[in-house]
């Protein structure tokens, strides 16, 4: 018998084993410009059909384009919960599910990962940064990944059902330190989704966005910048241009009204965030 949690309900108990749920992540994330992703991901998550399910999307791309913030933003367009699964290398199988963990009395106590919890709770579970993870963690999602849709804890003794509602998104970087998943993960992992560098336009929208405090010139300059580096293919993203004009907004107020020179200083927070070879991108 499962007895589902109510709004503000911790705990649950499934066939007469209570489990303490998380919390879920609440950020204000906007995702800005790059619409045909978005919906490519909400098409994703679709049922249409009493017999359907919905697929397991997977976003790629490099390290800070937006993998993580599309998937908070979609997942709140469809008014869902949403847990952030944050996967390493030391990710083992039973911290991806349930792990016991000793009470104040000395008895044992079960607490569900933020995997589980959105799988109860019918939320949106985002594992982060999936490739990060061994094989051995991913065996142990291959019937929640397929049309069975749960997962077995063996530490607590239980198989788990997904709620109809419960959608997952993996998100993935294509650098090097990553495992290769194996043939039978990657199969259920479909579809995927690609982020490519923002257009000028969308990525001004987005820095604005992130960073309301800064002034019209850092932002143009930082997007000068990144505009000409994606042009020639280098790696840097919408991260880095954030934290250079982060970088170079602190400096300038740490001047306090005493004259500056504002393009050495963003010359300066250009290398100080990426190195010097960074300054060829710089006009
Ligand atoms: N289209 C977008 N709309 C709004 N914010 C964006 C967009 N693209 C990038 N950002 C901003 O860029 C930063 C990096 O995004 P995010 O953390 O989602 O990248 P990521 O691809 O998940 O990176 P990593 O691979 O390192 O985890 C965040 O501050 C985010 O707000
Ligand atoms: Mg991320």
């Amino acid at each position: 018998m499962t007895s589902l949690p109510t709004e503000h309900e911790s705990r649950i108990t499934i066939q007469g084993v209570e489990i303490a749920l998380g919390f879920p992540d609440v950020f204000s994330f906007k995702w800005i410009g790059q619409k045909d992703v978005l919906d490519q991901l909400l098409a994703a998550w679709l049922v249409i059909d009493k017999d359907d399910i919905p697929l397991n999307p997977r976003l790629i791309g490099k390290p800070g384009v937006g993998k993580t913030t599309l998937a908070y933003a979609a997942a709140k367009k469809i008014g869902r919960e949403v847990y952030i699964f944050q996967c390493t290398m030391d990710t083992r199988p039973e911290d991806l599910l349930i792990t016991p963990v000793i009470d104040t009395s000395g008895g044992i106590r079960y607490v569900a990962s933020a995997l589980v919890t959105a799988m109860l709770r019918g939320a949106v579970c985002i594992l982060d940064e999936a490739n990060r993870m061994s094989e051995k963690s991913w065996a142990s999602l291959a019937p929640l990944l397929d049309t069975r849709r749960y997962i077995e804890s063996i530490v607590a003794g239980l198989k788990i059902s997904a709620h109809p509602d419960f959608r997952i998104c993996t998100t993935m970087n294509d650098d090097a330190s990553t495992f290769e998943l194996p043939e039978y993960i990657h199969s259920r992992l479909q579809p995927q989704i690609f982020l490519d560098f923002p257009e000028a336009d969308e990525e001004r929208r987005i820095l604005r966005e992130n960073l309301p405090f800064v002034d019209d010139e850092i932002l143009e300059y930082v997007i000068n910048f990144l505009q000409r580096a994606h042009g020639r293919n280098e790696n840097y993203t919408v991260r880095d241009g954030i934290n250079i004009a982060r970088y170079a907004a602190k400096r300038l107020s740490s001047f306090k009204g005493s004259s500056v020179d504002k393009e050495s200083l963003l010359r300066q927070a250009v290398v100080m965030t990426l190195g010097d070879e960074a300054l060829s991108y710089v006009m």
